[in-house]
């Protein structure tokens, strides 16, 4: 990561005093940073803070002599690998969504080539409001990242989704992984739960969120990876950069992934992917009535078994989401499937599995295990796809016809 130029922007919301430390988190990762800071920043925090932390001069004003005669806004938005804006207002994001040009910051928003990364900060109903939903759907149509915003009390005594993520976990998620570790390499990510359908109005379902596999999906993006993301139903928006498609059930998800994997290097089955399907769904609304129901289900097909069973398959990566025997269980399926690796977790701990911001994984392969910790979704995605990309260094494309002694995940 070292020396990735990152231009970050902070717009005026009480985060903003964070955004001080998130300096510190992105120079601890090797990146040079230059501080924006909009007027509604400069009533929270001075330029002066910034400029101690970042040990560059701040900027401020698009229309100043004597800034434009230095680095003007054309040669920030040049210099800038990155722009993360930290906080990202609910003001600011409205006016990058519709093309404004009227400070600096959204200036050089307007202006640069490098990719825009947003962290948004703000009251949870100014969040949750229709135009700020509206507002980031366009951004995240247009290739803007947004990395969070977390949930919990809020500065103003509310609570709920509103709160800025973490400065280490965002310095975390925007340069975790080297740029082009996973470069010209097509990865296939499954997300969400499955769900399969009883009848017109009634379906087996489970609680998987799909925050861990649109991590990932990201995470792998950020690493210069082609991403395509296979979906079951979830709320989230689709990452940068990445290819999607939704899919319901476990069969519809089967296709896709199988289609999709047949030509993809890696393949990264993080869906929590129902084991048993109706065997005759109704195409009728079932009607009470009955004192008894019995409902027959069959299995569904293992779709990441199916991926390690190809001819020419990718590096297979499965999740194992277990409430006890972590090792052991986690250790059978990457045996019986057949896994390159397989991330394994707990659920149904209070912080960790379905649902949450954060989790906690061990990752084994045949060659042994690594911890990476407790962290939030972003970071140990980074984290995993750092592992994955490890694991590729030097080939050019995954020969199945060797011994599995001889396949990466041996260490190889
Ligand atoms: O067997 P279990 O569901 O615990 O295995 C988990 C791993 O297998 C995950 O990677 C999950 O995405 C994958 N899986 C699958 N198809 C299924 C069941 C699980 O791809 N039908």
């Amino acid at each position: 990561m070292s020396g990735r130029r990152i231009l970050l922007g902070v717009t005026g919301g009480i985060a903003a005093y964070k955004s001080a430390d998130l300096v510190r988190r992105l120079q601890d990762r090797g990146a040079q940073v230059r501080v924006v800071m909009t007027r509604g920043a400069r009533a929270f925090v001075t330029p002066l803070t910034f400029q101690a932390v970042s040990g560059n001069p701040v900027h401020t004003d698009l229309l100043d002599e004597a800034a434009e005669a230095g680095m003007g806004h054309i040669e920030l938005a040049r210099w800038a690998d990155v722009v993360l804006v930290a906080p990202a207002t609910a003001n600011f994001m409205a006016r990058v969504a519709h093309g404004l040009a009227d400070d600096l910051l959204s200036t050089l928003c307007l202006a640069t080539a490098a990719p825009l990364v947003f962290a948004p900060a703000m009251n949870q109903k100014m969040w949750s409001n229709a135009a700020t939903q509206d507002n980031c759907a366009i951004l995240t149509e247009r290739a803007v990242r947004l990395i969070g915003p977390a949930s919990g009390g809020q500065a103003c005594g509310e609570t709920g989704p509103g709160r800025m993520v973490e400065p280490v976990e965002l310095a975390a998620a925007v340069l975790s992984g080297s740029p082009g570790l996973l470069e010209g390499r097509h990865v296939v990510v499954t997300a969400g739960p499955t769900y399969e359908d009883i009848d017109p109005v009634r379906y087996i379902g489970n609680r998987s969120s799909g925050k861990m596999g649109f991590a990932v999906a990201a995470a792998a993006v950020a690493a210069g990876a082609r991403v395509s993301l296979v979906s079951g139903p979830v709320k989230l928006p689709t990452p940068s950069g990445v290819s999607r498609t939704d899919v319901r059930g476990a069969s519809e998800m089967r296709d896709v992934a199988i289609r999709l994997a047949s030509s993809a290097d890696v393949f990264i089955s993080v869906a929590a992917v129902a084991d048993y399907t109706p065997a005759r769904p109704s195409t009728q609304k079932i009607k009470k009535g009955l004192p008894k129901q019995k409902l027959e289900l069959v299995s569904t097909p293992d779709i990441v078994a199916e991926v390690a069973a190809l001819e020419d398959r990718p590096f297979t990566i499965g999740f194992a989401a277990e409430t006890e025997k972590l090792k052991e269980h986690a250790l059978e399926k990457l045996s019986r499937k057949r896994l390159d690796m397989i991330a394994a977790n707990r659920v149904g701990l209070s912080g960790a599995g379905f649902d949450s911001e954060t989790n906690e994984i061990l990752i084994l392969s045949r060659d042994g295990e690594k911890y990476l910790g407790k962290g939030s979704k972003h970071h140990l995605a980074g984290l995993l796809v750092e592992e994955v990309a490890d694991r590729l260094k030097g080939i050019d494309r995954i020969d199945t016809s060797t011994d599995k002694n001889t396949r990466p995940a041996s260490g190889n």
